[in-house]
């Protein structure tokens, strides 16, 4: 298993795939990471469920499709959690330990989970020690800019992280009260990157290589992730797909579609399968005319092959090269 710094991954392969509750299982991020994202983060696992035997924490847990270094990140507030959930993700596989101190849901940090970690900074560097303490691979956390405007203290949390031995942190800027309103503030990176030392991924809202390469342009940040526009675009990495003329962009895209669609089938049970297949369609699908239509259509299917006819029949209307057969 590779145990190396995450600068050099970095510096290797900077732009990469975000976390993404109920997008980034095993199937997707391998997809990623064939177009081009550097190693990924998987989408967050309740701590608690995980040690309970949760069906879809374990569900989660797998790396086997990871063909590349893999982050796993834990949701949590309490060391007597985090510490044997971090312990059990790396025997399971994991490459990296991730905690999520950046989600905003309601349900989650009600109960000190996710983003309420950044507003008892005390009490987080003792979480963030012990799990240091606990496991041998990489540490990294991901943060937004703050809980609200009244408390924007990503530098703050970040210097405490350095210090703690965390060995890398994403910021994605917003504050926890801004959700994904407005544009990311893109300067809070900057203050980051500025406070430690450590590497520094910067995320939000960004949509192209181009523009990644832009946010560290313009923040110093040595990597960025990548979210919501890589659902239904994960070629968005690869840098050869910019220069590939329509009809050939056209059969890269079936064929990534395809192989995406394969590796949920062979990894998930069918009704699961099914339901990734809708997700991941209907976004492979949306940003197209008729997107709301199809994505009705899609989720009427009561079959996996059923779903592949459908979206291969729409495709075939709109790029005649194209096919999922
Ligand atoms: C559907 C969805 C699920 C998300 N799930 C997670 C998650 O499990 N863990 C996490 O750290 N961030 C999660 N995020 C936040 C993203 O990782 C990222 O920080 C955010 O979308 C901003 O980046 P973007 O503008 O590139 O999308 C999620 C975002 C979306 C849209």
């Amino acid at each position: 298993m590779p145990r190396r710094p995450i600068a050099e991954l970095l510096r290797q392969s900077p732009v990469r795939l975000a976390p993404m509750a109920s997008f980034t299982n095993a199937p997707f991020r391998r997809i990623a990471v064939r177009c081009g994202s550097g190693f990924t983060t998987n989408e967050e696992i309740d701590a608690e469920a995980l040690l309970a035997g949760n069906a879809w924490a374990a569900e989660s847990a797998h790396t086997d499709l990871d063909d590349g270094v893999v982050a796993m990140q834990l949701l949590g507030n309490s060391t007597e959690t985090l510490v044997p959930a971090a312990a059990r993700l790396v025997e399971a596989g994991a490459d990296i330990i991730d905690i999520n101190m950046g989600c905003p849901v309601p349900k989650i940090v009600h109960r000190g989970k996710g983003a309420a970690l950044m507003r008892d900074v005390a009490a987080t560097a003792r979480i963030l020690a012990a799990v240091r303490a606990a496991i041998d691979v990489p540490l990294t956390i991901k943060i937004r800019g703050g809980w609200d405007e009244c408390q924007p203290n990503a530098v703050e949390v970040a210097r405490m992280a350095e210090d703690v031995g965390v060995d890398a942190i994403t910021v994605h800027p917003r504050t926890r009260s801004q959700r994904f309103g407005g544009q990311a503030p893109w300067d809070v990176i900057a203050d980051v990157v500025a406070a430690v030392t450590i590497p520094v991924t910067g995320n939000g809202d960004v949509t192209s290589l181009a523009e990644a390469r832009a946010m560290m342009d313009a923040t110093g940040c040595a990597g960025v992730m990548v979210g919501r526009a890589a659902l239904g675009r994960p070629w968005l990495f690869d840098e050869a797909y910019e220069r590939l003329d329509g009809a050939r962009r056209a059969d890269y895209e079936a064929s990534v579609i395809a192989e995406h669609m394969d590796l949920i089938e062979d990894s998930f049970a069918p009704r699961l399968a099914l339901l990734q297949m809708k997700k991941h369609l209907a976004q492979y699908g949306a940003g197209r005319q008729d997107a709301r239509a199809l994505r009705a259509e899609l989720f009427a299917q009561p079959s996996t092959a059923a779903l592949r006819a459908t979206f291969a029949s729409q495709q075939a209307h709109r790029r005649p090269s194209a096919s999922l057969q």
